[in-house]
């Protein structure tokens, strides 16, 4: 066991927040932090990997940078959960959508996160592991954003090891399998949180559609990520 700090995260004891919101770029959680928390102290620096505590209508809360991909943050969620005692990591991040039903903008929530990853390989279970989302935070981020009138499309989503992938098959057969989005992390997360017996969810807008090729503008991307921050923090 590591004592902390970490090699990835300078914090000291008590700096962390019970319910870490975890966005990829750390700069988005800079701007959330900067937005929506107050009292802020920033606890880590490392890698530019920034990570901030403050309060959310007084509640205490943190949020920190997760990098892009599994490795990524499977380092950040595993040392958040295992020496520094955070409960809930709620990731918000961007997706593309692969499934017929699902638009630019779309709020996907990932009740189940399948992957291409070799990341379960580590536990040598004998069968397929199917990474989930802790129920009750996804029932509450259902419930919240229904009560802000915030439409959310809850279902199967895709971790993938490659952005850029030389197979152009891979995508719709995943989505023959009724994965509604594809992203880089949240089978990690839900691994880690579970091996841990602690609490994880990924929220999603969808910024780009993978066979149409649309996506979002700058502007676009900002206020629909505001939804899905709200619905973050509502939930913390
Ligand atoms: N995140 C946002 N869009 C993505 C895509 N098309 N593939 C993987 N991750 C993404």
């Amino acid at each position: 066991m590591h004592n902390i700090p970490t090699p990835h995260n300078e914090a000291k004891a008590g700096e962390i927040a019970k319910t870490v919101l975890m966005p990829g770029d750390p700069l988005r959680a800079k701007f959330i932090a900067d937005n929506y928390l107050e009292d802020v102290v920033c606890f880590n620096k490392v890698r530019n990997m920034f990570g901030y505590t403050g309060t959310y209508q007084g509640k205490k809360v943190s949020v920190m940078g997760g990098g892009m991909g599994m490795p990524s943050i499977g380092i950040y969620s595993y040392e958040l959960y295992h020496f520094y005692d955070v409960d809930n990591i709620i990731r918000i991040g961007s997706a593309g959508g692969i499934a017929e039903n699902i638009q630019l903008r779309d709020i996907v929530i990932g009740m189940g996160a399948s992957t291409n990853s070799s990341f379960a390989n580590q536990y040598r279970l004998p069968g397929t592991y199917a990474p989930i989302a802790d129920f009750e935070l996804l029932r509450k981020a259902v419930e919240a954003a229904d009560k802000m009138n915030i439409k959310t499309v809850v279902g199967n989503i895709l971790s993938s090891d490659t952005f850029y992938d030389d197979n152009e098959e891979a995508m719709k057969l995943w989505s023959k399998m009724n994965v509604l989005a594809v992203e880089m992390e949240a089978a990690a997360l839900y691994m880690n949180a579970a091996r841990a017996g602690k609490k994880a969810l990924c929220i999603l807008t969808i910024s780009d559609h993978v066979f149409t090729g649309a996506s979002l503008s700058a502007e676009d991307r900002q206020n629909t990520f505001r939804d899905m921050m709200e619905i973050a923090l509502e939930i913390a």
